[in-house]
């Protein structure tokens, strides 16, 4: 008879979010998170062997959690997570009225954190992301997408990318590699005639070394005033394509340049932010199967207003699949996806339920990794965390504490008792 390496026991509430695989979760299906009442789960060689009631089989090792919810760890599709220094500042300027926008062009912003990203070593740009991901790790997230970003040339992007492919070699947490070198305009460039379009060029130039070398299995851009143009955007994604990255496009977060419209056009895998996104462009991804990726701790840290938020009721009617994401920045500074599942529920009106698809299969989806990871389902691997909260609408309910007690990464426990192994 086979032997577990490990089983969980007699969870309050197991939430499997088992289901069909093949496409992100839309409307009702949003809502459907197969829970089962007094569950069990065995793992064995990193992947879930079995799941149900009153799993009888020997174990290596069994975990009581009673009184406990037991669910998939969560993935984190959108994050910025290299990157040197901080910029706690800019606290301050938000507080006396100052926009994203101005802050960006009096030099401060993605620019600051550029200075900082291009003076450190590969080194210290790893030790600092290892802190962020030992968090993420604490607070219950598995699998999370890293940009680059804050290179803005060929050599420092390249070296961003390199220190996100040794960390997935060395942490824990698998890493999910995205090109953003088109996130702002360097000063070599700016307010140079022509200078954004020759930008552009230049990291079209690195998309085939990236696609070899598997430094970057998406490609992305900020379609946004000030930064880059829809017709930057669409030059880039299109040759993203052509050397095989998968799309992805920072579209509608302050002004609407109609990068959502490009993204269902190019047949982008996501959309994220989309704070100003109207009905028509959402209906347009909905039936392009564009996954929305929410970032509600970005408008948080931004001070925006409620109508300055994603309107994410909209969005699922209009036939949208969404996910959630930290957006992890020197902006918008949380590793946690407890609170943001909490910030969907209460600012962008998201059910529990919905958030917690949200930052599970769906993200899963954003990431093209829903066949792995995302669900509680015999064959997956075994990323699986323990809360301790009697149900899961306790996830977004109480907030600003972290609920996760245990994580289990491929089968290993690397969190037992809220503490890092
Ligand atoms: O997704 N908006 C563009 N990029 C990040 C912010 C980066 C930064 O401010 O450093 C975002 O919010
Ligand atoms: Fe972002």
């Amino acid at each position: 008879m086979t032997k577990a390496d490990l089983i969980l026991k007699n969870a309050s509430q197991l939430i499997t979010l088992a289901g069909a695989n093949n496409k992100p979760r839309t409307g009702a299906g949003m809502s459907d998170l197969g829970v089962i009442e007094g569950g069990d789960v065995a793992v064995k060689d990193g992947r879930i062997i079995e799941i149900g009631k009153n799993i009888s089989m020997d174990a290596d090792q069994v975990i009581d959690c009673t009184g406990k919810i037991i669910m998939p760890g969560f993935v984190d599709p959108h994050t910025h997570l290299i990157f040197a220094g901080s910029r706690e500042n800019e606290l301050g300027m938000k507080l006396k009225g100052m926009t994203y926008l101005e802050i960006l062009e009096a030099g401060g912003g993605i620019q600051r954190s550029m200075e900082a990203t291009r003076k450190a070593s590969k080194e210290q740009l790893a030790a600092e992301a290892k802190k962020r991901l030992d968090r993420m790790l604490v607070h219950g997230t598995t699998t999370v997408e890293a940009k680059s970003g804050y290179g803005l040339n060929v050599e420092d992007e390249l070296k961003i990318l390199e220190v996100i492919q040794t960390l997935d070699e060395s942490h824990p947490i698998d890493l999910v590699p995205t090109f953003l070198g088109a996130h702002a305009i360097p000063p070599e460039f700016k307010g140079k005639p022509g200078g954004a379009d020759e930008f552009i060029d230049l990291m079209i130039s690195m998309l085939p070394e990236l696609a070899d070398k598997k430094l970057a299995e998406f490609c992305d851009i900020f379609c946004e005033r000030n930064v880059f143009t829809k017709a930057h955007s669409e030059k880039l994604l299109t040759e993203a394509k052509k050397n095989g990255l998968g799309l992805k496009i920072h579209a509608d977060e302050i002004e609407n340049l109609g990068g959502s419209d490009l993204a269902a056009e190019l047949g982008a895998i996501t959309a994220e932010h989309l704070a100003v996104t109207t009905d028509e462009q959402m209906e347009k991804m909905g039936k392009a199967g564009v996954i929305g990726v929410l970032l509600p701790g970005t408008p948080y840290a931004l001070m925006e207003s409620p109508e300055h938020y994603p309107k994410a009721r909209s969005m699922i009617e209009k036939g949208m699949a969404l996910a959630l994401a930290t957006d992890l920045n020197p902006n918008c500074w949380t590793e946690s996806m407890q609170f943001i599942i909490s910030l969907a529920c209460y600012n962008l009106k998201m059910t529990p339920e919905e958030a917690i698809v949200g930052a599970t299969i769906n993200a899963a989806h954003a990431i093209d990794r829903a066949a792995d990871i995302g669900s509680l389902e015999i064959g997956k691997r075994a990323d699986v965390i323990v809360l301790d909260i009697p149900n899961y609408e306790h996830l977004p309910y109480h907030f600003g504490v972290n609920h996760v007690q245990t994580v289990i990464k491929n089968g290993n426990v690397l969190v037992y008792d809220s503490r890092r192994l």
